[in-house]
């Protein structure tokens, strides 16, 4: 396929590792393999049959036909409230935008806010499309490297070290995706000190906001003062909260400028997210929150029994990850960059991890625990005799 018909642009994006694997791993169980899939982005619970309900009745009452580009005002000001009560967020509903799924929301929140040659700093290990997303909107991904001593969490001080003039925003994600990491309040308020001294947006990613575990708090970086929310977009969502990744819909709220920005970038590009999706989204935020804390309890059993198995083996580390569901396992001692480790992990095993290449961190995997403890359990087994032969 002749590729001079592509924009520079687009042909010089990564397709996405994440997705590929999961392919593959796939592929293979059709095949007839028993594979273990530790690849999954999404919990393995399905959508609550409420939210379910509600979008199927929005269907029945025709609320089938456009919304304002933004999102319906009830959704928005269900939002608005949520970050008020939850996230300490003060945003009016006309700061908040829905979009379809908050891939999307970080994507219009880099492209309202990016002119060509704008530097957005991006900790890595990174969630795979942030710098594709960088690119995509004509900006300069700079790939600040974390230590996994410091619990691959970005210090201002390294924050302040990466700074060059044409700095616009940096991105942070937590609780994180492939870290699981999560930054505490104090962490936050020394990365906010530098923002704020320097005029820098940050792009708060807090999808996983509800997925922490022990005594971790999740914390909004937004609610420091006015003056950093006002330089923050916080991006939230369904997806991962409520089990509605195949839905499309996430939020941001942005100072009026950035919200308005967005609003126009969606009006003419996707018009509004999905009429009925929508209704669910509002069923989701207003209805019965135990679905949560009931997916976050199992998930946290199988965190658990995971990091135990995972310590007890040679030659790999890895850090608690104290959000999300997944696990970030160092295998820079093993011989093996992540790609080829995992491409023999899953071929000569059938176990499938992401590579952390797709992370900008070559010498980890990441599994996520977003499936059952049988499936844990066996590719664990499978996974420490690989590393022992090796
Ligand atoms: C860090 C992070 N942000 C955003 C998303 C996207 O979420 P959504 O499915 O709502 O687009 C993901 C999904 O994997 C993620 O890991």
């Amino acid at each position: 396929m002749a590729m001079e018909f592509v924009s520079e642009r687009i042909a010089n994006l990564e397709p996405s590792m994440t997705l590929a694997v999961t392919a593959q791993a796939k592929a293979m169980i059709n095949e007839g393999k028993e594979v273990c899939s530790f690849g999954a982005g999404e919990p393995d619970a399905d959508t609550p049959d409420f939210i379910k309900e509600a979008a199927i009745n929005a269907l029945n009452a025709g609320k089938t036909k456009y919304t304002p580009s933004s999102g319906l005002v009830e959704l928005r000001e269900a939002i608005a409230e949520k970050l008020l009560l939850e996230n300490n967020l003060e945003y009016s509903p006309n700061q908040v935008s829905v979009n379809c799924g908050a891939k999307h929301s970080c994507f219009n929140a880099l492209f309202a806010v990016c002119d060509p040659g704008d530097e957005v700093i991006i900790p890595a290990p990174y969630w795979t499309s942030y710098p594709e997303m960088v690119r995509m909107v004509g900006g300069e991904p700079v790939v600040i490297e974390t230590e996994e001593a410091n619990g691959w969490k970005i210090t201002a001080e390294q924050f302040e070290n990466a700074m060059s003039p044409k700095t616009k925003l940096i991105i942070l994600n937590s609780p994180g995706n492939p870290t699981g990491a999560v930054y505490t309040e104090e962490e936050l308020k020394a990365i906010a000190e530098v923002a704020e001294g320097e005029d820098i947006l940050i792009l708060s990613d807090e999808i996983y906001e509800k997925l922490v575990y022990g005594e971790t708090k999740h914390f909004s970086i937004g609610s420091i003062s006015s003056a950093v929310r006002d330089l923050t977009i916080t991006v939230g969502g369904f997806s991962k909260a409520y089990s509605m990744t195949g839905w499309r819909l996430g939020w941001t709220a942005a100072p009026a400028e950035i919200a308005n920005a967005i609003d126009n970038i969606q009006s003419h590009s996707t018009s509004n997210p999905t009429s009925f999706a929508q209704y669910g989204g509002l069923a989701a935020l207003n209805g019965d929150q135990s679905f949560i804390e009931d997916m976050r309890d199992e998930f946290d059993v199988r965190r658990q029994y995971m990091l135990g198995r995972l310590q007890s083996i040679n030659n790999i580390t890895v850090v608690e990850p104290m959000g999300a569901f997944y696990m970030l396992v160092n295998i820079g001692e093993m011989g093996l960059n992540s790609v080829n480790f995992a491409e023999k992990l899953l071929s000569r095993y059938e176990v499938a991890v992401v590579p952390g290449a797709a992370f900008g961190s070559d010498s980890t995997i990441r599994f996520s625990y977003a499936c059952g403890l049988d499936v844990i359990k066996e590719g664990l087994d499978r996974f420490e005799k690989f590393c022992r032969e090796h």
